[in-house]
């Protein structure tokens, strides 16, 4: 097991020492000091890594998949940038938010810098045919945009269905982690069942990431997580718990996850009063479920790809999001 949180933490060095001289100039300061701000942050830095390792897996040297990788966490951070207006969350990874700590105009225009800055570091990658891998990366940038679209329409609505709500989490999720592998598996020189393969693993990740995500807004320790709890509630998000919570719930636990659904719900413990019904209800471990069961399936898309070093830090990596505490 060590060898493996070894290598990740070697990886994610790499990538952080790279995030920190992306950025070279320091004028106008108002730009990039907000700019290195969100670059320094910290993070788990798992998109990247898994270009890396995708590589690997096909085949390829690691090290070429750095520039593109760095270019997939600085359009990630971008996301993240602008999440937090759409979102108005004032905290994450333990710090103020851009906006809150600067102003929502200067968010903006960070967000907008930093996703220029991600085709300028992308456009560095010497392997593999670079015109793919930048179509690949832009259509990784259209569905960001419109799996945010969808997550903020449906706040307006009162319900979702399961199947709206796997496809808004493919799109605002999925897409970022499925494009890290693709632009890996580009890079390694992988084949066509290759690619399948990877690219099959990393949606069965992503998805279990986002149904993670929703879950541990609900159960996770604030102080691990970065941010507070049940932000996704105060803001009516149409998660998984909450989708599979409308369709399970007679009542007053009806009643109350609809006034959760349309806004409308009284504020006074309310986290902790939705938090009850979830449990419940049994929807937080329906999610349990469902993140085991995609693991589950991330990892038999592995069995397509040869056996070596990368693959197995790519099972290694789906078994350690199960067990992530932020
Ligand atoms: C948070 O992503 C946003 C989602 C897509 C769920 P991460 O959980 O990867 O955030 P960091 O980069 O590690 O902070
Ligand atoms: C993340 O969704 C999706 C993107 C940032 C594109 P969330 O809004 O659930 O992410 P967190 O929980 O704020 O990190
Ligand atoms: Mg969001
Ligand atoms: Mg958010
Ligand atoms: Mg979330």
């Amino acid at each position: 097991m060590n060898e493996f949180i070894e290598r990740y933490e070697r990886y994610r060095n790499i990538i952080d020492r790279r995030l920190a001289t992306v950025i070279d100039r320091d004028e106008p300061v108002t730009m990039y000091e907000p700019a290195r701000y969100v670059l320094s942050g910290g993070g788990k830095r798992i998109r990247p890594v898994l270009v890396m390792l995708a590589c690997q897996a096909a085949g390829g040297d690691p090290m070429d998949a750095v520039e593109a990788g760095t270019a997939v966490e600085i359009l990630h951070n971008f996301t993240l940038v602008h999440d937090d207006i759409m979102d108005r969350a004032d905290t994450r990874r333990g710090r103020e938010t851009v906006h809150r700590k600067w102003d929502e105009n200067i968010a903006i225009l960070v967000g907008d810098e930093l996703m220029g800055i991600a085709y300028k570091t992308l456009l560095n990658t010497e392997r593999g045919d670079v015109r793919a891998l930048t179509r690949v990366f832009t259509d990784g940038v259209i569905e960001v945009c419109e799996g945010q679209s969808y997550d903020k329409e449906f706040e307006a609505l009162p319900s979702v269905t399961e199947e709206q709500y796997f496809m808004m989490i493919s799109k605002k999720t999925g897409w970022l982690v499925a494009i890290s592998a693709e632009m890996g598996a580009i890079i390694g020189g992988a084949d066509a069942t290759q690619t399948a393969a990877l690219v099959e693993y990393a949606r069965c990740v992503g998805r279990a990431f986002q149904v993670q995500d929703d879950l541990l807004d609900v159960v996770a320790d604030k102080e691990k997580l970065g941010k507070p709890i049940g932000g996704d509630i105060l803001e009516g998000k149409k998660t998984f718990l909450l989708v599979h919570a409308l369709n399970a719930a007679e009542g007053a636990d009806r009643d109350l996850l609809r006034s959760v659904a349309t806004q409308t719900a009284g504020r006074d413990h309310l986290v902790e009063r939705v938090t009850a019904v979830y449990d419940r209800l049994g929807v937080l471990d329906d999610a349990r479920r469902n993140i085991e069961a995609d693991t589950a399936a991330a990892l038999r898309a592995l069995d397509e790809l040869e056996d070596n070093e990368g693959r197995r830090m790519l099972a290694w990596l789906a078994h350690m999001l199960l067990e992530r505490k932020h």
